[in-house]
């Protein structure tokens, strides 16, 4: 994929039908603090277009990049960090539930992010039965390959692919840009 150009377009913390304006969507999800935010900056080769830290619960509303002036790279909150109130977790939950599932928006892939070197979580499962259950069509991104120990990487990234079934797993490293141009293909096919 060749990115000629990538701008923030808007973010939307609430329910907002304009979210659904016909342009083929994109969108990344997976646990808080797994690189949702890096791995889109690493397609678009920006280092700050979407925001990221090390300190988990950063994006909290649902951003919008427009690509080549033709599809938006989606970035959603994390889920499952315990360290934010009930409250905002729940919120936070509902948003995620009514992007996918209700906002009608073009969604053409979901691109789950998971933890290469944890594998898959309680929270990750959950999410991807829902996804499959809704006949999204799912790529599952290992992220932070680079902190796999070498000699583990067979056997854990066999452990990932056997939990999550059908789906395409691209190892991945924001932080070492691996996997970068393998993803770019996939989500576009
Ligand atoms: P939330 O917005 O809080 O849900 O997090 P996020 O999923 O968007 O994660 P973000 O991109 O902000 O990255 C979280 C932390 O993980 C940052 O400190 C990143 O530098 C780090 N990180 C992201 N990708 C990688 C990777 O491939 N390898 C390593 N080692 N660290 C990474
Ligand atoms: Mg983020």
């Amino acid at each position: 994929m060749n990115i000629k150009s990538a701008t923030f377009v808007k973010g939307v913390t609430n329910i907002d039908p304009s979210l659904a304006d016909g342009v083929p969507q994109i969108a990344f999800i997976g646990r808080s603090n797994v690189g949702k935010s890096s791995v889109i900056n690493t397609l678009a080769n920006q280092k700050g277009l979407a925001k990221t830290s090390s300190f988990p619960g950063r994006t909290q509303q649902i951003n919008l990049f427009l690509i080549n002036k033709s599809f938006y790279l989606v970035d959603l909150p994390g889920y499952g960090f315990a360290q934010v109130s009930k409250e905002k977790r729940s919120q936070i939950e509902e948003l995620i539930n009514w992007y996918f599932f209700e906002s009608n928006c073009d969604l053409k892939k979901v691109i789950l992010i998971i933890d290469a070197k944890i594998g898959p979580t309680k929270d990750d499962m959950e999410m991807l039965f829902s996804l499959e259950a809704h006949e999204k069509n799912i790529i599952i991104v290992a992220n932070k390959v680079d902190k796999i120990k070498k000699p583990d990487y067979d056997k854990q990234l066999g452990k990932i692919r056997a939990m999550v079934g059908i789906h395409k797993v691209i190892p991945y490293s924001a932080e070492k840009k691996i996997g970068v141009g393998e993803l770019a293909d996939e989500m576009l096919k």
